[in-house]
């Protein structure tokens, strides 16, 4: 009764006191090689080509917003943005799908990332690396499912080098784990607890496999989770084993809001990854104070996102721009593909 209560009080709440989203953008440090205007001059529409697709897309499918603002995620996490994600042959790209982040990244967002970056090299050349197709697909993904509109400097490079499955494992934090675990994996990267909390919030969208948290509910539930979203939870998912999947956030599955906290408020997190946010006292109360204000989870998620986007970012000679965002450069690549390629005199 009494979480149900604050349910309401908190959703009316947020509702009475969201000002319109702030003009100015608090940013992090910006690094070397990255800027705002990067593609001024040599793909002057980029924003509006990147935005006019995906708005087409989310018609057709909204579960794509999720999986764009997943693969951005990957793929920074996993040796940094450089667009490692999307090579075919790693461990997390769309053809060899042998590691975890397989449960998560879907085939249709890599399609999607082809087919955007294919408009965008027909509208100004192949001028635009695959990385900052990724960060920007996934920055629209969260402002047309209504969050934030913040700014991405651009100007990443592709990288050479494919994610190995250990590699991929080792950088990953997996939904099952708590935040005590999360913290020191994300300090390696320089993001602290406040970036967790802000970052978290992605899961205002997406689904999530009975697998990733039947952790919680088998053999039997966590105690840190809800009776009635339990009972739920083992229908959606029988056994641990299900290939079934549920929404992430209960409350607004499809919009980019801050109902995510709410859930966590009323231990409807999904994953201990999530529900662990409100049980440790490093993060409690900052999950509080973004179930109380929209405005200041946007102001955060976009200092975040921007925060992580920068990570490992490749810039000015190093890296490549991908002619396929799947494939390695010819000439890059093994002999066999260059010899394909029939361009192996050009290098
Ligand atoms: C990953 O996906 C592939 C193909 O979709 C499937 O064969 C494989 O079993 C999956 N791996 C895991 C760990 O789920
Ligand atoms: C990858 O991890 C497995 C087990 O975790 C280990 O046996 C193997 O040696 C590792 N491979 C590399 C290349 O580090
Ligand atoms: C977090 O997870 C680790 C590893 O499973 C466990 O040893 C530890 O007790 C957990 N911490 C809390 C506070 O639950
Ligand atoms: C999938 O979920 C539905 C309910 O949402 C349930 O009836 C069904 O048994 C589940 N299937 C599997 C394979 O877990
Ligand atoms: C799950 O495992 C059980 C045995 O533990 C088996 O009977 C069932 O067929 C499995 N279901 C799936 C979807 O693999
Ligand atoms: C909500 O957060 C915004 C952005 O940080 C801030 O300007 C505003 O004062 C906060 N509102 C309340 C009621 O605390
Ligand atoms: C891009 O590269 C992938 C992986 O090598 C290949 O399967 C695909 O056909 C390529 N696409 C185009 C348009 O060349």
């Amino acid at each position: 009764m009494a979480s149900i209560l604050l349910c309401f009080l908190v959703s009316a709440l947020a509702l009475i006191s969201s000002p319109p989203p702030a003009l100015s953008q608090n940013l992090p440090p910006i690094v070397n090689g990255l800027s705002f205007t990067f593609y001024k001059s040599s793909c002057p529409n980029l924003d509006s080509i990147v935005r006019g697709f995906l708005k087409k897309e989310f018609k057709k499918n909204i579960g794509l917003a999720a999986a764009l603002l997943r693969v951005h995620f990957h793929d920074c996490f996993v040796q940094g943005c450089d667009a490692s994600v999307l090579l075919d042959g790693s461990a997390s790209g769309p053809s060899e799908k042998k590691a975890p982040p397989n449960l998560t990244l879907r085939p249709e967002a890599f399609k999607a990332i082809n087919d955007l970056r294919a408009l965008i090299d027909r509208k100004c050349g192949r001028v635009v690396s695959c990385a900052d197709v990724v960060a920007l697909a996934a920055r629209d993904s969260v402002f047309l499912a209504g969050g934030p509109n913040y700014r991405v400097p651009l100007g990443r490079r592709d990288g050479l080098n494919f994610a190995t499955r250990n590699v991929t494992l080792a950088s990953l934090p997996a939904p099952t784990f708590n935040v005590s675990v999360i913290l020191p994996i994300l300090a390696r990267i320089n993001l602290d607890a406040s970036d967790l909390v802000a970052l978290s919030g992605g899961h205002t969208i997406g689904r999530g496999h009975c697998a990733s948290f039947s952790n919680r509910i088998f053999p039997s539930r966590d105690p840190t989770m809800d009776q009635t979203f339990f009972k739920n939870l083992r229908l959606t998912c029988p056994s641990s084993n299900s290939t079934n999947t549920t929404v992430l956030d209960i409350r607004s599955p499809n919009v980019f809001d801050n109902k995510y906290y709410v859930d966590l408020l009323n231990r409807q997190g999904l994953f201990t990854s999530d529900e662990d946010l409100y049980m440790d006292s490093r993060t409690k109360q900052r999950v509080i104070d973004f179930a109380l204000n929209q405005s200041f989870f946007f102001e955060r998620f976009g200092f975040s996102m921007v925060k992580m986007g920068q990570l490992g970012v490749l810039t000015g000679g190093n890296g490549e721009i991908r002619s396929n965002c799947s494939a390695r450069n010819a000439g890059r690549i093994s002999m066999w593909q260059v010899g394909e390629e029939g361009d192996s005199a050009a290098y």
